[in-house]
């Protein structure tokens, strides 16, 4: 019966990344909007394996509850003990069902590995019908890694560990990248006759090359185009610098799809990150996760956006945006911090100092300066008044308030949710408004204001206050009778409340 020709890629991932010095395995660690790991399987995506296998050993549960988030189609496969790359591709294969066909194996810390060179060794391998074919690069520094032995006729004769190499070896600069095309079959065949005869006392996949060489198979190198793509992980200064490189391939391809970047070697974008063109991202700025950046609009300096989607033409400036989303014309910061589901509609502006969480705010509406929004409705066409807080929690539980559409706040309002103020409805400076205001109305929520003429020069007889009371000529004598008024009534008296939009002196800000 003949066997189905089926692609199955390898991943491995159970080694404990000792030199990370870290509680989080290896292949976890972040760049750039994905793990390690979730690079390397983005790299073998376009493969469309049949089979993806992923070996886990060192923090496996946490390597595989990550698998569920990122590749729920891929098989995680336990090494127990991790006993070389060898053992582990072994172990993998002896998860998946037999059968012939090819199977890639890569390993689990190589991320700046891109799709299309995965393809390209395989198609090599495919085209020259080789038994297995090892991707390798030219580096400047091949300190740790395993060398390419070619022979005489520049044919692959081993890879030998740095370890187990001689000196002579030890100079070559060709470097086994760590990714490898195999026969299916004769890889089985040769796994099962690996020793543990080296330095480490472990199982070398590498090892498969001068097993197959010695009986005749044909085996290939694989040069990649670009070094930089075959470099490993293995300490967190690799780390930094993996990142760097990354960031400018990825900035690269954004400048080249026409977006511009003021400051390029500040400005970080993670890889699940789309823009739009004429973009224009300002220096020192950080955009990450899921987020989305419209045509023509302009980001930073100094932004962090995360999960963040930011329609065409809008403006973000020194500010911070997690799960929030800004309309197209919509202008935000400087210095802002807009929340989780904190939604600008069109043209909204929220400015300087103001914070938005889990509210919509309308089209036109605007925020502009030091206010807390949260839990809140607000219409289009609304002026909230400066310095206004909307009180939403009461301790125990969160409620809403609700603004109308064309009304104007005054600045320093404190809305007692749940409360609603209707359209075009106003509300006096200085309000802390507990109850509804009707559409069209005035909401005055706030104490008398009183005069108590002479005040200074009598209580404060002496200071430079009275002297400049006394040169402006309002005293007319010492406060007596009526108008006098101990300390404490003047400073916390409790005042008259207001009956009505007469002189309520509203000072909405815009
Ligand atoms: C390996 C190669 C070396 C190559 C280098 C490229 C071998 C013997 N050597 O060396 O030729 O130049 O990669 O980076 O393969 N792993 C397991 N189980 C194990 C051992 C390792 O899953 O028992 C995983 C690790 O988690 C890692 C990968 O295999 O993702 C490579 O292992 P590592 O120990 O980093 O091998 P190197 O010494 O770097
Ligand atoms: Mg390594």
């Amino acid at each position: 019966m003949p066997q189905p020709h089926l692609r199955t890629v390898v991943v491995l991932a159970a080694g404990e990344g000792k030199r990370m010095k870290s509680t989080l395995p290896k292949v976890l660690h972040p760049l750039l909007g994905r793990t390690l790991l979730g690079h390397v399987l983005n790299a073998a995506a376009p493969l469309a394996a049949d089979r993806t296998v992923v070996v886990v050993g060192h923090g496996a549960d946490q390597v595989r509850a990550h698998l569920t988030d990122v590749a729920p189609d891929a098989t995680p496969v336990l090494q127990a003990e991790q006993l070389g790359t060898g053992h582990a591709v072994r172990i993998a294969l002896e998860a998946v069902p037999d059968g012939a066909g090819t199977v890639v194996v890569i390993n689990g810390d190589v991320p700046l590995l891109r799709p299309e060179t995965v393809g390209a060794l395989v198609t090599a391998h495919e085209q020259a019908g080789a038994a297995a074919t090892v991707l390798a690069a030219e580096v400047p520094d091949p300190t740790g890694l395993g060398r390419i032995v070619r022979d005489a006729d520049g044919h692959l004769e081993q890879i030998v560990e740095e370890r187990d190499a001689d000196a002579t070896q030890r100079a070559i600069r060709e470097i086994n990248a760590g990714i490898y095309v195999f026969d299916a079959v004769r890889l089985r065949d040769a796994l099962g006759k690996l020793s543990t005869d080296n330095d480490q006392g472990e199982e070398y996949l590498t090892d498969v090359f001068g097993l197959l060489r010695s009986t005749g198979e044909p085996v290939a190198v694989h040069v990649a185009d670009d070094h930089v793509e075959t470099l490993g992980c293995n300490d967190r200064v690799e780390l930094a610098t993996l990142r760097r490189l990354l960031r400018d391939r990825v900035n690269e391809a954004w400048m080249r799809t026409g977006v511009s970047l003021l400051d390029p070697a500040t400005t970080w974008i993670d890889v699940t990150v789309a823009l739009d063109r004429d973009a224009v991202v300002d220096q020192n700025t950080q955009l990450r996760g899921s987020t989305v950046v419209g045509a023509g609009a302009l980001i930073g300096p100094d932004v962090t956006l995360v999960d963040t989607i930011v329609g065409p033409a809008a403006s973000v400036v020194r500010s911070h945006a997690v799960g929030a989303e800004v309309g197209a014309g919509a202008s935000v910061g400087p210095y802002a911090y807009l929340r989780p589901a904190a939604r600008l509609a069109d043209k909204a502006k929220v400015g300087t100092f103001v914070e938005v969480k889990n509210s919509e705010i309308g089209a036109g509406s605007k925020v502009p300066h030091l206010t807390y929004v949260g839990d809140a409705t607000i219409g289009e066409q609304s002026n909230i008044g400066a310095a206004s807080v909307f009180v939403n929690y009461d301790g125990v539980n969160k409620h809403r308030t609700v603004i109308g559409s064309h009304a104007r706040t005054g600045a320093d309002n404190m809305f007692v949710a749940p409360v609603e103020v209707g359209d075009g409805a106003y509300t006096a400076a200085g309000s802390v408004i507990v109850e509804d205001v009707p559409a069209g109305a005035m909401g005055v929520a706030r104490a008398r204001q009183r005069n108590i003429e002479g005040w200074v020069v009598k209580r404060r007889a002496g200071t430079a206050a009275a002297q400049a009371a006394e040169r402006a000529g309002t005293v007319q004598g010492a406060p007596n009778g009526a108008g006098a008024a101990s300390d404490s009534e003047a400073m916390h008296g409790p005042g008259e409340t207001v009956g009505g939009p007469s002189g309520t002196g509203d000072t909405a800000t815009e």
